[in-house]
């Protein structure tokens, strides 16, 4: 581990910590438009006839609220309690109708097994999660979907323009100088992951919503159907 621009394993932040603050600083941090992930979704979520759907990793909501305004019935988890209480007060302004609750996607789902048509989440698997996490995040949301649901996701990639950059703090991991921890995906490591899913679509496609662009993998996994 080679620390950069005078940074230290010192410096590393805790990461609830880091989102707390930062979203308490900033009411809309990724802005208020919906993610290109999200519209990109909403069509094949639609064409699939799915209806319940859980956000995890959903920040402050921008996706979440555009998904309940498309008439989907929306539950979002966050481990980020700031995003939360800030989604509570922007989904009643807004009169957008949800079901939230804090949640850290390292621990199971407090949700029945087969009780969701999909599972939706932008770049929440590219945070500080290690490889173990995610496979065990990705079991738990296998065992939430009904059979033939889908799981979408975003993880940033190895083309992006921070790949390999700044502080290294684990395997495909580097903390940038905003102090956030990002865990970047080749599509190799999204297809050995996606094990006891069906891979529908692996995808590069650019996030351009502020601070600065970033090159994710948009992912589509189905739940297997039993014969
Ligand atoms: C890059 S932000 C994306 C937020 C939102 N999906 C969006 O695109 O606007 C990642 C989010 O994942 C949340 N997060 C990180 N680690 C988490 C964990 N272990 N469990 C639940 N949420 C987590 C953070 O609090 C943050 O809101």
């Amino acid at each position: 581990m080679i620390p950069q621009n005078g940074e230290t394993m010192d410096d590393k932040k805790d990461q609830k910590e880091q989102w707390d603050g930062t979203y308490a600083m900033a009411e809309d941090f990724f802005g208020n438009d919906p993610s290109e992930l999200a519209l990109s979704a909403t069509d094949l979520l639609k064409k699939e006839g799915c209806n319940k759907i859980l956000e995890i990793g959903c920040g402050q909501g921008r996706d979440a609220i555009f998904f309940a305004g498309e008439g989907f019935e929306v539950w979002a988890v966050d481990y980020s309690q700031q995003a939360i209480l800030q989604l509570a007060e922007k989904a009643e302004e807004e009169g957008a109708t949800m079901t939230l609750g804090v949640h850290d996607v390292r621990r199971q789902f407090p949700f029945p097994d087969a009780s969701f048509d999909a599972v939706y989440s932008h770049m929440l698997f590219t945070m500080e999660l290690t490889e173990e996490e995610v496979s065990f995040a990705l079991d738990e949301c296998l065992r939430i979907l009904k059979p033939g649901g889908l799981n979408i996701y975003s993880v940033r990639n190895d083309n992006d323009p921070h790949y390999g950059k700044f502080l290294e703090v684990g395997e495909d991991m580097w903390q940038n100088p905003m102090g956030f921890v990002v865990h970047f995906f080749t599509e190799e490591k999204v297809r050995r992951l996606a094990e006891g899913y069906q891979v529908e679509r692996i995808v590069e496609f650019e996030d351009t919503s502020p601070p600065f662009v970033k090159k994710l993998y948009e992912v589509v996994l189905r739940k297997p159907v039993a014969d």
